[in-house]
């Protein structure tokens, strides 16, 4: 069984918590698009890890992952990861860990050129500064470098020396800024190729390989379904395609060999960075949730906005990756509240919303319909089986699920591994 974990909303829904739980029972874990711009969290135990870029699956004994060319790798920082998880035991050999041969690679411009960017826009977008965007624009620009070409010196030459020909007239005369010398990325460079070959790998035939083996393969989608390049709140997204359709181009695995997608769907509603955010809090429930959900970028360490639960959003998400399965994180966020509402459909100008709009104006002054529901003030932290949650518990799961016509699988309500109901 191939199965896909998404993110439904704007990414932190939980997608490190339940890949953790789920990839225990698959083979191979893949990312498949997105950088170090990610941030997610697994609890073992009182011991708190977080991934950027390594599948978080590397935590269970004798389990590979795998980074698939969708994917952007700032080779610096995948190198402090692993280096940081060999430091708390975990040794990651080549048998366990393989990167695509195909990755563009984030080079010290590009985190720059993010940062520039943002500073000139008018409109910014909260980018993660991790050179995300600039990367993945190389990438299409087709004057990207590839993991690859850090295995070959004349190659590696030739491309930095063509993109530093242009990039540095573009500090210079765009932004006033100092320029990049040749020699200091290129040995950088070359170095980081040296201390990575030994996991640089076609993964295309690894993967493929497996799946004729009859391994189970997880997919791991970071970020969330609206920080989508095609389907997100543009242009206050990512630069990659987050939805289950990138599995395919981000992995070299045939849309016939996936067989179930599921959406990782946080019980209310969460947003970094900028960006139009219709059922958002206003009250003092923005500061309330984000201190019970611990609601702070794993990434960039911001404080995330918070708001109610956005049904027209994550129906809208439902639909765009073919979801099978929902499972609904943070439910014990919501525990102490007497009541909490669900948006239904947005109102805008007179006009009623029920599916997702793509016009900027409205989506960015859309007002929610909501309806309400009782709370169940009690602690949910401690049940295990469905059937045990408080009744109110129950009734706002399965009113998710009638709203997004998808049957629940999933309920987390706590960060540690055993928290969690299998329905
Ligand atoms: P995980 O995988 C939440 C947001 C940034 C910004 C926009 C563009 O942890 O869910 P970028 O640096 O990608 O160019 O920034 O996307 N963003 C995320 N928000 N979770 C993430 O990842 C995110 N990755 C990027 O805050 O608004
Ligand atoms: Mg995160």
């Amino acid at each position: 069984m191939n199965l896909v974990v998404v993110g439904s909303q704007w990414g932190d829904e939980g997608k490190g918590k339940l890949i953790d739980i789920i990839s225990k029972d698959t083979d191979i874990t893949v990312r498949y698009q997105g950088g170090n711009n990610a941030g997610h969290t697994v609890v073992v135990g009182n011991k708190e890890y977080i991934f950027h870029l390594l599948p978080s699956a590397i935590l269970h004994k004798g389990k590979v992952c795998v980074i698939g060319n969708g994917v952007v790798v700032d080779p610096k920082a995948l190198l402090q990861e692993i280096s940081d998880l060999e430091k708390k035991g975990l040794k990651v050999t080549e048998k366990r860990f393989k990167v695509s041969d195909r990755c563009h690679v984030v080079m010290p411009y590009h985190r720059v050129l993010d940062g520039l960017r943002e500073t000139k826009r008018k409109n910014k977008i909260g980018t993660t500064g991790r050179g995300i965007g600039p990367c993945y624009s190389d990438k299409v620009t087709r004057c990207g470098i590839r993991l690859v070409d850090l295995l070959n010196p004349k190659v590696l030459e030739e491309k930095l020396k063509d993109n530093l020909l242009e990039k540095n007239e573009i500090f210079k005369k765009v932004y006033g800024a100092k320029g990049y010398s040749f020699d200091s990325i290129y040995n950088e460079y070359l170095g980081y190729g040296k201390q990575l070959k030994k996991y640089i790998c076609d993964t295309v035939i690894y993967l493929n390989e497996a799946i004729d083996k009859k391994k189970s393969i997880l997919f791991e989608g970071a970020q969330g379904t609206f920080l989508d390049i095609d389907f997100g709140t543009y242009p206050f997204v990512t630069s990659s395609n987050s939805i289950v359709g990138g599995v395919c181009s981000g992995t070299g695995v045939g849309p016939t060999k996936i067989d179930k997608a599921i959406a990782c769907v946080k019980a209310y509603t969460t947003r970094v960075g900028e960006g139009p955010f219709p059922t958002e809090f206003t009250n003092r429930l923005k500061d309330d949730i984000r201190k019970k959900g611990k609601e702070y970028g794993a990434t960039t360490g911001r404080p995330r906005r918070c708001g109610w639960f956005d049904s027209v959003l994550v129906r809208y998400s439902v639909i765009l990756n073919g979801i099978d399965e929902l499972a609904i994180m943070k439910l014990d966020v919501l525990d102490d509240l007497e009541k909490i509402k669900i948006c239904t459909a947005y109102k805008y100008k007179g006009k009623i919303y029920k599916n997702f709009p793509t016009d900027f104006e409205v989506i960015a002054n859309a007002k929610p319909i909501y309806e309400e529901m009782q709370g169940w003030k009690t602690s949910t932290t401690g049940i295990r089986e469905f059937n045990k949650l408080p009744v109110n518990a129950r009734k706002y799961v399965r009113r998710l699920e009638k709203l997004l016509k998808v049957a629940v699988k999933y309920v987390s309500i706590g960060s540690k591994r055993d928290q969690i109901i299998v329905c």
